[in-house]
């Protein structure tokens, strides 16, 4: 009844939701919300520094926040070394992203997208009208790039989008590739969600390139997924064109506070980083040692783990009611694979203890 009023271009793109709550489908195996540990979304499980509290507990609510966060962008400025000018902010990464192909990509546009890789840029894309051209990552997730430049030259894209490090492999993007990309006539949309535990930035990069972009966010580092605060480096030119094309209290005022005071507490939050990344080097060394897991070597706060002895589906599930939630995919290419989140210690020891019962229950692994 309802359908005749849709946009005719946006069709195929209802009726997969990716809105399902972890605790609707947790609760599916009878597992409650407090039981469950939560490895699927990448958070950051020592959350925010405890400033943040303190910073929420004033605040000017009833008025309309800063439009420019100022505060923030000064701030942001010292931490990147950047001048406020070249920073441009968003109610988390998927804003910043979706205002990026607002302004980038519209009808008659084209955006190129490497596969496997973070969802939403080709969903953006998409809802602002724009078409997406999609190449495929190698068996290692390594990116062709002879392929991916005859693709530039043929199909003359307005932006191309690149995780570095990639979610969800985990890998970082080479500098071969960015500086052959930054040659040709295009703007290169570089997400560096998780540079705080690759410890690798381009940021270095920008004022010699004006068609590149890095975009960055509080959610995994400073454990602020839910208050939402994202934020681009870019040149000057575009952060006004930018600020042109977005509501103008995108940014609400508790994320721009708890941004600023996470800032000033960076000490704390990045000893946290370390903690994770330590972990995530235990993990990773002890996963491999299941015959039926391959994990890859990861920059992230996530390892993704190819399930040789198929089905990855059924380890999801054997998991799940274990308790633990991690990530599953249903696209071809990744059916057979998991991602799984860093946690504290106690939860690798809570996963590691279920891929043993399983690893008995099944000795030639989940198949
Ligand atoms: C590569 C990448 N970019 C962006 C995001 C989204 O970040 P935000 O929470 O700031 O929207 C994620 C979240 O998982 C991600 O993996």
């Amino acid at each position: 009844m309802i359908e005749r009023w849709l946009r005719p271009d946006l069709r195929d793109l209802f009726g997969y939701s990716m809105l399902a709550s972890p605790e609707d489908v947790a609760a599916a195996y009878g597992i409650s919300p407090d039981r469950l540990i939560r490895l699927h979304a990448n958070e950051n499980v020592y959350g925010p520094s405890p400033r943040v509290y303190a910073a929420l507990a004033q605040g000017a609510w009833h008025q309309y926040p800063d439009p420019q966060g100022r505060a923030l962008r000064r701030a942001l400025a010292e931490y990147t070394g950047l001048g406020p000018e070249w920073i441009a902010l968003g109610n988390g990464a998927d804003d910043v992203i979706d205002l990026l192909a607002r302004l980038l990509i519209g009808p008659g546009r084209t955006a190129l997208i490497v596969e496997p890789t973070f969802e939403m840029y080709a969903l953006s894309v998409r809802w602002h009208g724009g078409k997406v051209l999609t190449l495929q990552r190698d068996e290692a997730f390594h990116i062709p790039l002879a392929e991916l430049l005859e693709a530039v030259h043929r199909h003359r894209p307005a932006a191309i989008f690149l995780a570095s490090p990639n979610n969800p492999d985990g890998t970082l993007l080479s500098e071969e590739i960015l500086h052959a990309l930054l040659a040709e006539d295009v703007m290169v949309i570089v997400d560096e969600a998780y540079f705080e535990f690759s410890g690798h930035t381009f940021a270095s990069w920008l004022p010699k390139h004006s068609n590149l972009v890095i975009v960055r966010t509080f959610s995994k580092w400073a454990g602020l997924a839910a208050l939402r605060l994202g934020y681009a480096l870019m040149h000057p030119e575009l952060v006004r064109a930018y600020d042109e094309v977005r509501p103008p209290f995108n940014v609400n005022l508790a994320a721009q506070q708890a941004a600023l005071v996470s800032l000033e507490d960076r000490a704390y939050l990045l000893a946290n980083v370390a903690r994770l990344v330590a972990e995530r080097e235990r993990l990773y060394q002890a996963l491999q040692e299941f015959p039926f897991l391959r994990p890859f070597p990861s920059r992230t706060n996530f390892i993704l783990c190819q399930v040789v002895n198929p089905d990855a589906h059924r380890l999801w599930e054997e998991l799940l009611r274990r308790g633990i939630l991690v990530r599953r995919y249903t696209s071809p290419e990744l059916r057979n694979y998991l991602r799984i989140s860093v946690g504290r210690p106690e939860h690798t020891e809570a996963l590691l203890q279920a891929l043993t019962e399983i690893a008995g229950e099944v000795p030639h692994g989940p198949s």
